[in-house]
């Protein structure tokens, strides 16, 4: 199978090509980012997508930086909705599948139960909503689509656990955020449930992240536990914090399409993160 992924060089992009290259040559990669293959360019998607005819495209890309979209909301819109719009109208041209990775931005945020596939999406930054564009364009481009909302994602890169155990060499006491709840995803799990999406015609739109959830401050305080670090994690509010975009409050996601289709096989947060942190100094 003749996989085409972008946004390589990030975190899930990464994560990605180093478990196809596990199925030794079951899967022919093609691996780009912004420096050979910049999504928001039409005609240089269309080209190489002609030329390499793949059976999938996986879109890692996006402009993650979510308090970044907020000034720069032009390229945040190009780059997570017409790039998704791009690649997603060029698989069709060739017969491929399409993956979208969102996220749970694309909803508000509000209530205490966790989302479904089919909830109203209402987001409220910039990002969710350049990144709800980009679902419907790919959505509307593309049958064979298959879109994996995910959040708070680590792995290889920058992210909140290498942040904290950076912190934890410079300082005593962190101050982290107590009122925003979500599930802390790796990107091990979350590649795995790609790779099974992709071997079957199952498509639509998933939720894929760890199972159970906690606040910023309890992934903290859990991330310090599992090292053996001892350091004050004091709790602050979203308020207290203000950042530039609007965060949401509960942003826990049910898994439950994945449930349905019978592969989800995320693990509890907690067990990934003891994982990702055995490699972790
Ligand atoms: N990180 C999270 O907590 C989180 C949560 C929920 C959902 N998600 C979603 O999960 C997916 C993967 O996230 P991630 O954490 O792996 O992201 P990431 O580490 O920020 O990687 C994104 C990659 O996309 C590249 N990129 C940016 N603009 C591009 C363009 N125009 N053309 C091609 N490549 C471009 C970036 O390159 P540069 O670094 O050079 O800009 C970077 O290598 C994204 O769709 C994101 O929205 C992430």
């Amino acid at each position: 199978m003749k996989v085409l992924i972008t946004g390589c060089r990030g975190q899930l992009g990464l994560e990605l090509a180093r478990q196809f290259n596990e199925f030794n040559g079951v899967y022919n990669l093609i691996e780009t980012d912004v420096h050979n293959l910049d999504i928001t360019n039409q005609v240089m998607v269309f080209e190489l997508v002609k030329a390499q005819k793949p059976d999938v495209i996986i879109n890692c890309a996006a402009y993650t930086n979510v308090d970044g979209c907020e000034s720069d909301e032009l390229n945040a819109y190009r780059v997570n909705a017409i790039g998704p719009q791009n690649l997603s109208a060029a698989a069709l041209s060739v017969g491929a599948k399409m993956v979208q990775v969102s996220t749970d931005y694309v909803f508000d945020g509000t209530g205490n139960t966790p989302k479904v596939e089919t909830d109203p999406m209402n987001p409220r930054s910039v990002y969710g909503k350049s990144k709800a564009m980009g679902e419907i364009l790919v959505k509307d481009t593309n049958p064979r689509h298959f879109i994996v909302r995910t959040a708070w994602l680590y792995g290889e890169g920058n992210n909140f656990v290498r942040t904290m155990l950076k912190l934890a060499k410079e300082k005593d006491e962190v101050k982290v955020v107590n009122d925003q709840f979500g599930s802390p995803t790796s990107t091990k799990d979350l590649a795995r449930c790609i790779i099974k999406l992709i071997n079957s015609e199952s498509y639509g739109t998933y939720h894929g992240t760890c199972e159970g959830s906690c606040s910023w401050n309890q992934f903290a305080k859990k991330i310090f536990e599992i090292k053996g670090i001892n350091i004050k994690v004091s709790e602050m509010t979203t308020e207290e914090l203000n950042r530039p975009a609007e965060r949401p409050k509960y942003s826990v996601l049910d898994n439950f399409m994945l449930k349905l289709v019978g592969i989800n096989e995320f693990r509890s947060w907690e067990e990934a993160l003891t994982d990702y942190l055995k490699g972790e100094v």
